[in-house]
This record gives C-alpha cells, structure tokens and sequence, in this order.
C-alpha cells in the first residue's frame, strides 16, 4: 500500500483520499475487508466498537497486513493518560490518531509529543494526530442545555480547530459544512478528515448533511471517510473503486 502523506505537502491522489470505516462486528470481518479493498483505497479506520470487541489484535494483525490505519479513539482524559495511551499508538505505526480538542492545549501536546517520540524510537514513522471539536450529534440547543454554552457551533469549531493547531495537532475531522471556515482559520497545510461522505448512487442512511466525494474534496476536504456506500454494496470492490476515482479531481 502506498505511503500516507499529509495534506498541503503534497497532491494526494484520488484512492490517498479515500479512508474506508471498518464499522463491521468481528475481526473476520474487518480482515476480509481489508483484503478486498487494500489496492482502492489509502486506509482503515478503527472505530471503538470494533477496537473494544478486537482489541489490539486487531493493530497487530493490520500491521502484518501492512494496511494504513486511523485509530478512531478519539481519546480524552488527563495529559498523563493520554500520553500514555498515544505512545502505544505511536509505537505501532499506526497513521492517523485523534484526540477530543475540548481535553485542551496541554493534553493535545501531550499526545503529540508521546506518539512521536515512541514512533522515532519504534522506527516508525510518526502518525497524524487529528483533533476532534464539536461532535457533530451536538446541536446548539444540546449546547445551550447541556453545557450553558451560547456561542455558534462554527464558532466553538473554528476555535477548538485553532487550539488544536496551536497545541501541535496536525489537523481535525470535520464535517464537509465546517471545511471552509476551518480553511480560513488554519491555514493549507492543516490537514481535514471529512466524515457524511454519500455519492450520489448511494443512500443517505441516517446521515444528515451528506457531499458527494468530489463536493468534499472541492470544499477543501483532505481525506474523507467513507462507511456503509462501500461496505453494504453488492460488489464493495467496484464501490471503492467508483468513488477513489470520484475523489481524482
Ligand atoms: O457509514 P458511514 O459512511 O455513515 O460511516 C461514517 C463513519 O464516520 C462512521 O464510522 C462514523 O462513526 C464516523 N463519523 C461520522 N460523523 C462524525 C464523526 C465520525 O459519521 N461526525
């Protein structure tokens, strides 16, 4: 499989884009679809229902299979315990990590600094630490009830993005409606995950605010993460296929 590069370094190619969810119940499962998919696409995303279930078997087995990996952990807790936590990680050679940006500056170094410096000693090259700002299940009125919180989403989104850059994050997931204000704020070379991928031949599911995958990539998208078009499809080969070729603006 091909070498992950980061955005804004260098033009990523069309399948480069394309991350693919292994939101599938077993190890099997996720194994098998690796091995149909691993010459359309740039990588795997782990998400915690299959990490729980698996556990790190899994990363073992995937690193065997030299399959590029986004750890999905989206970790959250002290600089201590998430340093720890990301220098496993980073261990590992595992691609793409992410972090909750609200655990703060201090916490978000933390994990940078921890899963570069284990990734140097493994030999490995360092991954991609991602920030996550306002989950995008959280509505202002969850805002407003839950946290007393009264700014704009956008608003909440664009300063976390900023806090996680300035904290060494390497970039942020995004939903494609966030991808031009983060832009602005951070810059070209931070680098955007974009969930609530559809084409146009696939169906909505339960996502709410869908692009195509050119629409992301025009936005100004970096890799997208695509789950259900391609592993409920007839033919998942040929799905992935479609839309790498989708993202090859
Ligand atoms: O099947 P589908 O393409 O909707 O899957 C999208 C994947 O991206 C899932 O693993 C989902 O948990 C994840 N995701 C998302 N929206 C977010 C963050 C992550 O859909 N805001």
């Amino acid at each position: 499989m091909q070498e992950v590069k980061a955005a804004g370094m260098t033009e990523l190619k069309g399948k480069e884009r394309l991350i693919v969810a292994l939101d599938v119940p077993t190890m099997f499962d996720a194994l098998q679809l690796v091995d149909e998919l691993r010459e359309e696409v740039g990588m795997f995303k782990v998400g915690l229902e299959l990490f729980t279930h698996c556990g790190t078997k899994l990363l073992d087995e995937l690193e065997k299979l030299e399959a590029p990996v986004f750890f999905d952990g989206k970790f959250h807790d002290i600089p201590n315990t998430v340093a720890s936590a990301s220098r496993e990680i980073g261990r590992r050679g595992v691609a793409m990590f992410n972090v909750h940006a609200q655990g703060g500056s201090e916490m978000i170094a933390a994990a940078q600094k921890a899963a570069a410096d284990a990734a140097e000693a493994a030999k490995v090259k360092r991954p991609i630490l991602l920030a996550v700002t306002i989950l995008t299940s959280i509505s202002q009125e969850i805002l407003a009830k839950d946290f007393g919180e009264t700014r704009q989403v956008e608003a909440l989104v664009t300063h976390y993005a900023s806090l996680a850059k300035q904290s060494g994050a390497d970039g942020v997931v995004a939903s494609a409606k966030e991808v031009e204000a983060i832009r602005k704020h951070c810059g070209k070379d931070f680098v955007i995950v974009t969930p609530g991928i559809r084409p146009e031949w696939a169906s909505q599911d339960d996502q709410k605010r869908i692009v195509t995958p050119r629409k992301a990539v025009e936005m100004g998208t970096d890799y997208v993460v695509v789950g259900r078009p391609i592993t409920r499809a007839n033919d998942r080969k040929d799905a992935a296929k479609r839309i790498a070729e989708e993202l090859s603006l």
